[in-house]
């Protein structure tokens, strides 16, 4: 039988044709939403999804669920814990859009200054005002502070340097893969910048960042673009700050964003000047499409062909095994068998394991990742099997 796939979003039809060719039984429903991927699921192996949200009644109906990919970046929309809980492999495709969200952020930053959409809007109203509008500041110069430095960040900061901006970042830190909070000197970087790019996921880290401290960091007249998630900014204290120091601001994402790709779209920010608002286009480039669907069918292949999740982003980052056991062994039937044996009978919880073959198929070496330490006593019974080469036992 064949291994269905399910592409509930926009896709470039290429890649779609390119799955089909991995002898995949593909379905394409580019209108599903989040309430309709719960009936839709049910008999699909690997479901395919850009923002539409994944919730936990999918996952629950999806009984043969086995690998969900964000075709795109942020996996916010992906119900993680329900999907953790029934050991469900999420992948993304980090950076393939990387570019694309680089040039809105470029665009809206000479939006702003130069406010085009409102030059626009005047004159399809008939509407002359040179006056006005020849009042801009020019990026030559200014100091841009790109708030995350990952992927998209270092390509603002490429196109910022070939304006001749001055530019500053702050990361995000990282501790052996995991994110921690740590944004000690925003207190020094906002009140420098006459721009300010948000580039961050949204984690529980993130949350609210952009709050009331930080817009009293920030510069008055100064501009902040926000391509990322909507999540990061307290979006009172924005408008509080656009109010009491003239911010400027341009939104690729904001709270109550709609879900369907069409249709009427109702928020505060409707009615303020101070703020210019896109449809959640960050990534909606012919370019960032095909590669992120190219990264799409590279993991579906790698999946399918090896068992391998590339991307795989829940995959819990640090394991609570505190000892490792690694056992060099014949290639042959039953010697796992036997050290495993001894370690269920010690009721030890093995956390990972991997046996690697060495060339020729007659050594192997298994390690074991455990929860509780082996006895000298253990490791002299699984010495006993004549197709043990070798055993070392260390804390980890
Ligand atoms: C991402 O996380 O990749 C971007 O927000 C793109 O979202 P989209 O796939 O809905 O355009």
């Amino acid at each position: 039988m064949k291994i269905k796939v399910l592409v509930a979003d926009k896709f470039p039809d290429e890649y779609i044709k390119q799955m089909e060719e991995l002898n995949l039984d593909v379905t394409f429903s580019p209108k599903l939403g989040e309430n309709d991927l719960p009936n839709s699921i049910s008999d699909i192996d690997i479901l395919v999804v850009r923002s539409t949200k994944v919730n936990a009644q999918t996952i629950a109906n999806g009984k043969n669920l086995n690998l969900i990919i964000r075709a795109g970046a942020g996996v916010n929309n992906i119900d993680i814990k329900a999907a953790n809980q029934k050991g469900i492999y999420v992948a993304n495709c980090p950076g393939m859009n990387s570019v694309a969200v680089a040039e809105l952020a470029m665009g809206l930053m000479i939006s702003l200054d130069r406010k085009i959409p409102d030059n626009v809007i005047d004159f399809r109203n008939g509407k002359w005002n040179k006056a006005t509008y020849s009042k801009a500041e020019g990026l030559k110069g200014k100091t841009l502070g790109i708030i995350g430095v990952g992927a998209i960040g270092k390509e603002v900061a490429k196109r910022a340097l070939a304006f001749d901006m001055k530019v500053y970042g702050k990361d995000i830190s990282r501790i052996e893969g995991v994110m921690i909070k740590d944004f000690s000197e925003m207190n020094q970087l906002l009140p420098m910048c006459d721009i300010v790019t948000i580039h961050l996921p949204a984690t529980p880290e993130t949350k609210g960042l952009f709050n009331k401290t930080m817009f009293d960091y920030m510069k008055p007249n100064s501009l902040l673009i926000n391509t990322s998630r909507q999540d990061i900014i307290d979006e009172e204290a924005l408008l509080k700050a656009i109010e009491e120091k003239n911010i400027r601001v341009a939104l690729d994402v904001f709270k109550g964003e709609p879900e369907e790709k069409t249709g009427s779209v109702s928020s505060k920010f409707q009615s303020n000047p101070n703020v210019y608002v896109t449809h959640h286009i960050g990534a909606s480039t012919a370019q960032a499409q095909n590669s992120v669907a190219e990264e799409t069918v590279r993991i579906i292949k790698d999946y399918t062909t090896s068992g391998v999740i590339a991307h795989w982003v829940n995959r819990a980052k640090i394991s609570d095994a505190k000892y490792q056991l690694v056992v060099k062994h014949f290639d042959k039937p039953g010697v796992l068998a036997h050290i495993l044996d001894i370690i269920r009978d010690n009721k030890i919880n093995v956390e990972e394991i991997e046996n690697i073959v060495f060339e020729g198929g007659i050594a192997a070496c298994c390690t074991m990742k455990l929860m509780s330490s082996v006895s000298p006593d253990m490791i002299k019974k699984m010495n006993e099997s004549p197709d043990v080469l070798s055993i070392s036992h260390v804390v980890i």
